[in-house]
């Protein structure tokens, strides 16, 4: 039936292609009169012009159809817009990836948060802290807007150095719980966004490390893992000192020979000049790389090598009887810091961390511990080259000496320092304590502290916060001295700054359970100075490091904008930070000496008057004209303005950014420039 039944379309179809051959056997009677031929195309023409091409029309005809320019003209249109727009969205391509400012990295966007796992929270009410505890805690890092989280040795230890001394690089040690618990731990970090950067200490193992066990009695291959020399028994084989005093050799009966230590003798050092132990400290950084950790804090890298010809160093006072030299300040450490080839050891293991970094997300950060005092070029040298990045950035520990001389204009030198020294497009950072140090509200004063976390979340880099300095914790004079250091030397006991975190004003400020006690005394303060009661008070030193990570997150200036010195005196220290294309900037008045009004009308570049987003002292005023911002002792000010004008092009030797980005409004996008 469907082969015999014709419709109407097929029939005016048929009559097209009949008529269509027509056309084209006309071309074959070659006596036909031109005048005919053109006559009858004309006569086809109209006839065409009669029917628009419709689908199955028969290619000769649809190919007449194309040649008319109202069919090739749309068609050619449209082919060359194609191509345009094609071309043109190459081009908006390759301009945004070569116009966009590189984003930022995890590390760079939050403080990194450093716990003392013995103090920080106890689980198992033993008095000493551990992983679960922190894990039951991470809501703090949440609360705080903290991404990052550093946490100090949990590797298995015999404690001489409460961590810092490891008998093994694979282990937990059970005071902190399991290997699961670590895994348990880290997952949940990183469900809740959180960045867990690990203690690496590559400079020396425990005493109990197998290592040694087997370098003392000389077992291949570990004979020369560690550094043994020939000595007897009361003759150290030189002059060098340890950094927690007296020689740096020890007599082993077992060996009859010296080892090298830098610390406690119950921390031997490790033999880097044996490729061996590189190796084997390679394979260790892939273990927790492995895991998933997300960074390394690299521990004392500046004692990895020594010079191998042994040489006394030289004394700082040439005339001191060298029988009395036992510290580590009488002497010049030509031999035994910062030695030839350690930034190629750490180069290397960036490099193995990097190619653990290239999922997006994931990379891995490593910053570097190394005390360099006045030698800061030795610092910067961690940041790497023009061609090779070593660390993301060695910790900046200048700020410790604010309270050396606590004024506006010492602040100011400080940061200068770094920021003057930094190489060009790295990044800065900041830390006012840590476990080695004595607590900055101690060291400068209590009422300093807001004013102080306000300095470091609004200058520009990576702020480090040591645990309990969101809550203005202080030292504490222990009733037991823990620390080995300080059990050597009372005066420069470390306890007073690693005592437990005070969460709330319960039993052991809410650090633990336990009915015995815990490892190290809980400040006396704990019952006005805790989380709990903090948070619920808006003026709080906690409140107020909450809202300036938050708005150090959400306001691009204060994230990665300029920052430029603006006024320092002796009671005052006052920086602006400001981006291109945003009008909206801040200027930061900090106050380190006594109340006092500042006046800034000779600061061209700055509106009349300026809001006050913050203080941490409750005021009433809500803006100030430049002419008078009054500050008291040790209070902060974060004010607001707008303005069209920037700062930076006018001040150039004054300001510093470490990616230049402009925002462009119109489209709410950062770019190059
Ligand atoms: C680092 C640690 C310190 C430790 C020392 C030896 O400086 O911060 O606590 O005692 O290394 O490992």
């Amino acid at each position: 039936m469907s082969l015999t039944k014709i419709t109407n379309i097929d029939a005016v179809e048929l009559q097209e292609g009949i008529r269509n051959l027509s056309f084209q056997e006309d071309g074959d009677d070659a006596s036909d009169a031109s005048s005919s031929r053109g006559q009858q195309a004309i006569s086809m023409e109209n006839e065409y012009t009669q029917i628009k091409p419709y689908a199955g029309m028969p290619k000769e005809v649809l190919m007449r159809f194309s040649s008319k320019p109202c069919y090739r003209l749309p068609r050619e249109i449209l082919f060359w817009l194609i191509i345009a727009c094609t071309l043109a969205l190459i081009a908006v391509t390759i301009s945004v990836v070569a116009l966009s400012p590189r984003c930022m990295g995890w590390w760079q966007m939050s403080p990194v948060y450093q716990v003392y796992p013995r103090s920080f929270k106890d689980s198992n009410s033993d008095g000493v802290g551990d992983l679960k505890g922190i894990k039951e805690k991470l809501s703090h890092f949440e609360y705080l807007n903290i991404k990052s989280v550093w946490i100090s040795p949990f590797y298995k230890s015999p404690m001489r150095d409460f961590g810092y001394d490891v008998e093994d690089f694979r282990q937990i040690d059970p005071i902190f719980g399991t290997m699961e618990d670590f895994e348990d731990l880290l997952a949940s970090m990183h469900d809740k966004g959180l960045k867990m950067i690990m203690d690496y200490i590559p400079n020396h193992t425990s005493d109990k490390h197998i290592w040694f066990q087997l370098s003392r009695n000389g077992t291949e291959p570990y004979k020369d893992y560690y550094i043994w020399v020939n000595c007897t028994r009361d003759k150290p084989p030189n002059n060098w000192v340890s950094v927690f005093g007296n020689s740096s050799w020890e007599y082993d009966e077992m060996r009859q020979q010296c080892y090298f230590h830098q610390f406690l003798k119950e921390q031997p050092d490790l033999n880097f000049r044996n490729p061996r132990v590189i190796a084997e400290m390679t394979d260790i950084i892939q273990f927790w790389l492995k895991k998933g950790v997300d960074g390394f804090r690299m521990d004392a890298v500046k004692h990895m090598l020594e010079a191998t010809h042994l040489r006394n160093e030289p004394q700082v006072d040439p005339n001191q009887d060298p029988s009395t030299v036992d510290t580590e300040f009488e002497l010049y450490h030509d031999y035994t810091y910062t030695q030839q080839g350690l930034h190629e050891i750490l180069t290397q293991w960036k490099k193995e961390m990097d190619t653990y970094s290239r999922e997006s997300g994931r990379y891995r950060f490593m910053v570097i511990e190394s005390y360099d005092y006045e030698e800061i070029d030795k610092t910067m040298r961690y940041y790497g080259t023009d061609y090779v990045t070593e660390s993301d950035f060695p910790f900046n520990f200048y700020l410790l000496y604010l309270p050396d001389d606590l004024s506006g204009n010492q602040a100011k030198s400080l940061v200068h320092l770094w920021m003057s020294k930094m190489p060009k497009g790295k990044w800065p950072n900041w830390v006012v304590g840590n476990h080695d140090k004595p607590r900055i509200g101690s060291s400068a004063g209590k009422e300093y502290v807001p004013v102080i976390n306000m300095m470091l979340l609004t200058l520009p880099g990576t702020p480090t916060t040591y645990y309990g300095e969101e809550i203005g914790m202080v030292n504490v004079n222990v009733s037991v001295i823990q620390d080995p250091f300080g059990q050597n030397d009372p005066s420069n006991s470390r306890d007073p700054q690693r005592t437990p975190m005070q969460w709330n004003d319960q039993l052991n400020a809410g650090f633990s359970d336990s009915k015995n006690g815990t490892w190290l005394d809980i400040a006396p303060d704990y019952s006005t100075v805790n989380v709990e009661l903090q948070q619920a008070d808006p003026d709080s030193t906690i409140s107020q490091y909450r809202a300036i990570s938050l708005l150090r997150e959400s306001e691009l200036s204060l994230s990665r904008g300029w920052f430029c010195f603006v006024w320092s005196d002796v009671n005052v220290f006052a920086y602006l930070r400001e981006l291109d294309g945003l009008n909206k900037a801040f200027l930061v008045v900090l106050n380190f000496g006594k109340d006092t009004t500042t006046d800034l009308s000779s600061v061209s570049g700055l509106p009349d008057t300026l809001t006050v987003h913050l203080s941490t002292v409750p005021i009433s005023q809500k803006s100030f004209p430049k002419s008078g911002i009054p500050t008291s002792k040790g209070q902060g000010l974060l004010l607001e303005y707008s303005t069209s004008q920037r700062f930076h092009p006018n001040h150039e030797s004054e300001c510093y950014v470490s990616e230049k980005a402009c925002y462009l409004p119109q489209l709410n996008i950062l770019y190059n420039c």
